[in-house]
């Protein structure tokens, strides 16, 4: 069984402020860093830094070849990666005091797949293997009905939601990994509980996580309703927290662990994540979250 993540790469220009800047204003920012980023670059990272195999595609621009190489070094199999001659995806994050973020993207090559290179890489795939998408790239439609006719596992972190995910694609999803806001949008509803609720009304099949930032996540199936509860952490930027939390999730759903354990992990990682600056940098791998992990259950233990 493989997984093959279709998903954005991004050049993340960062600028730290005291306040994200509202509408109409101008503001100067304290400090700019730029960062390797993209929601499916950090999600491959994160389960390649788990200890899963994950293969990536996707297309650069020549600006982003750095971007690959991370990939590479980090142990993600990049032979689907394309280069195209043009500029590649970025994003301008601003990060405040508190660590929240406010991004602005621009697509460039995240925006470059065609039906053809789609078709070619799927090629490589079969039943049963899992297909993790978001929604940074151009055409996620496309990819969900051949990922599924193929009879592919869908994980689909639809982020950030537009009206190019709805009931149709998400009929065809296995995991749906969503925060509240994007719960929120896709089901109509506001409390955790009724977003769970709904999509377990429409789409009884599907898994979903809702991750819930400090209160933790939910896990809701046909058969099971976990809550998995928030590891402290000091904040400082929460950019790829979301994606650590699918990353390490699906990769230990792949090596079969129980759904607590995946759950388990995945908060823990993420909480790693926000106490450091960056994307995917800031993604740590499996042994350090499993040592967080023993620490904390050694604490349990003494109180
Ligand atoms: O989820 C975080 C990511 O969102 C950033 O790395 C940025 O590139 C945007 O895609």
């Amino acid at each position: 069984m493989k997984i093959l993540n279709f998903g954005s790469m991004n050049i993340d220009k960062v600028y730290r402020v005291g306040r994200l800047v509202g509408p109409g204003e101008t503001i100067s920012s304290r400090s700019f860093r730029c960062f390797p980023g993209g929601k499916g670059l950090n999600q491959s990272i994160a389960v390649a830094r788990a200890k899963g195999s994950i293969f990536h595609a996707g297309t650069i621009g020549e600006d982003g070849l750095f971007l690959k190489d991370l990939m590479k070094e980090s142990g993600v199999d990049v032979r689907f990666v394309r280069r195209m001659d043009t500029v590649s995806g970025h994003a301008v994050i601003q990060v405040d005091e508190k660590g929240e973020n406010g991004i602005l993207l621009f697509p460039g090559s995240n925006y470059k797949n065609d039906k053809e290179y789609v078709d070619t890489v799927l090629s490589h795939f079969e039943e049963n293997d899992i297909l993790m998408l978001q929604n940074e790239i151009n055409d996620p439609a496309y990819l969900i009905k051949r990922g599924r006719e193929k009879g592919m596992r869908i994980l689909l972190n639809p982020s950030p939601v537009d009206e190019r995910i709805g009931g149709k694609e998400l009929s065809c999803v296995t995991w749906l990994i969503v925060n509240r806001g994007e719960g929120e949008m896709l089901a109509g509803a506001k409390e955790p509980e009724e977003i769970l609720s709904v999509f377990r009304q429409r789409y009884p099949k599907l898994k979903t996580v809702l991750t819930l930032g400090k209160e933790g996540a939910l896990y809701s199936s046909q058969d099971a309703l976990i809550r998995q509860l928030c590891f402290p952490a000091r904040t400082v930027d929460t950019t790829a927290a979301g994606d650590t939390f699918t990353g390490f999730f699906i990769a230990a759903v792949a090596e079969g662990a129980p759904v607590e354990k995946a759950l388990e992990l995945a908060a823990c990682a993420s909480s790693i994540t926000v106490s450091r600056n960056g994307a995917a940098v800031s993604i740590p791998d499996r042994a350090e979250v499993e040592k967080m992990l023993e620490n904390s259950r050694g604490r349990e233990t003494q109180a």
